[in-house]
């Protein structure tokens, strides 16, 4: 009989067979210093593009100050046990009560973690003559939360509303036999390409197809929309949103998230969400750091404008230098080039090394094969002289590649990979 191991052993899996040439640079990269626009990394200053601190609200002051009374007066343990047993505040039920406000449902549920809070509601949502129809670029947490789900599951193709409409008819013939009913998932921003999920038009589907729509609005919640409610409230159909979700990881700058809905689905879900019934309650220094944030998000709309100004800088930066950054519709900023993983991994060394530019690199299989995706996350505390630099960096390696110099450079590390 085989070890168990023995896999593990032959096979490191699509990223980690990159580790030896990747890690601690490319991936699991050190970044040192306060969270902003510029931090260190490997002792070099560099502008920072891959942290989501949309509103910059990680090192701000006021939001250091409320975080650290709060761990002085909570310690990181208060309170203990999960919320249904022993885990339950005021202040949670604060939170909820204003989140939900703000983002215009009837009431709002904690979850520890967004990843485990999405696998969890999923799977709370559904029962085995349920069908899922979902896109099929859609985040991690949701692709896990449908394989919880023992009954049929349908994919639609990328923001496609064709490809959408054509599964819901078959889901819907499915639900016919099975008894069960419609589940679509979307994400608000397409956190890789920046694209927002196509909402609108999938409310409208509502009028032919009885389903329920639930986003997760991760990338949206603080960055768009007039009040900041995100994906939903920009493109206008809040309401045709059956269930909510945002992590508190990106705009919030903090950890934690929500779902929010009206009330008596919430009441459901308070009763039947894995995670948050089988773990601890989340602790009160994060529940009053995202009182604070919340605050900060309904009162101080510079914040969001700050962000905007910086993005907006940045995207028509690029494309007036002819660089390919898709069809983003929110701050998300990616830039395709092409060329091989080594080429890739020395245009990012070159770009963090002599230009002092630190940004995310993505590659096959994330993306097709011979494209190379810099993603890009400004952010309110970044400035337009960081814009400046950034888009000379990006002439300057475009040209680089575009001559073969990151081929010659990056021999050594072809020959090693095809041996
Ligand atoms: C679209 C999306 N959903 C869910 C999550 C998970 O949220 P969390 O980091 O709170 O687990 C993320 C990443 O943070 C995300 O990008």
């Amino acid at each position: 009989m085989r070890d168990l191991f023995d896999k593990i052993y032959r096979d490191k899996g699509p990223l980690g067979k990159w580790a030896s040439h990747a890690e601690g640079y490319f991936v699991f990269p050190k970044l040192e210093g306060e969270i902003s626009n510029r931090m260190k990394f490997r002792g070099k200053e560099v502008v920072t593009w891959s942290i989501n601190d949309y509103l910059g609200l990680a090192n701000h002051p006021e939001v250091r100050k409320v975080d650290a009374e709060a761990g002085a007066a909570y310690g990181s343990a208060y309170p203990m046990g999960a919320r249904m047993m022993s885990g339950h505040t005021e202040l949670h039920e604060t939170l909820q009560n204003e989140l939900a406000a703000f983002v215009d449902k009837e009431a709002a549920y904690l979850l520890n973690f967004g990843y485990q809070g999405m696998l969890s509601t999923i799977d709370a949502l559904v029962s085995k003559d349920d069908i899922i129809v979902y896109d099929v670029d859609a985040h991690a947490c949701i692709i896990d939360g449908v394989r919880l789900h023992m009954g049929k599951r349908f994919t639609y193709k990328h923001n496609d509303v064709e490809s959408l409409e054509k599964n819901l008819e078959r889901a819907t013939k499915m639900a016919e036999q099975t008894g069960g009913g419609i589940l679509v998932i979307s994400e608000g921003v397409f956190g890789m390409r920046g694209e927002q999920g196509r909402l609108k038009e999938i409310v409208e589907l509502k009028k032919k197809y009885n389903f329920r729509f639930f986003v997760d609005d991760a990338h949206g919640f603080g960055t768009l929309g007039a009040n900041g409610a995100g994906a939903g409230e920009e493109q206008g159909v809040q309401d045709g949103i059956d269930v909510y979700f945002a992590t508190f990881a990106k705009a919030m700058a903090s950890t934690g998230a929500f779902i929010a809905a009206d009330k008596e689905i919430i009441d459901y879900l308070k009763y039947n969400l894995r995670s948050q019934m089988f773990a601890k309650s989340l602790q009160m220094q994060l529940v009053v750091g995202a009182l604070k944030r919340l605050d900060m998000l309904r009162t101080m709309p510079e914040l969001k404008q700050n962000l905007w100004k910086i993005v907006d800088a940045l995207q028509s930066g690029l494309k007036e230098r002819g660089f390919d950054i898709g069809t983003t519709q929110s701050c998300v900023t990616p830039v395709y080039l092409k060329g091989s993983i080594p080429e890739a991994m020395a245009l990012v060394k070159d770009l963090r090394e002599n230009y002092g530019i630190f940004c995310s690199i993505v590659v096959y299989p994330v993306i097709p094969k011979g494209l190379i995706l810099l993603r890009m996350i400004p952010t309110a505390t970044h400035t337009l002289e960081d814009v400046r630099v950034t888009l000379d960096a990006f002439d300057a390696i475009r040209t680089r590649l575009e001559n073969g110099t990151y081929k010659r450079l990056s021999a050594a590390v072809t020959a090693a990979m095809e041996k």
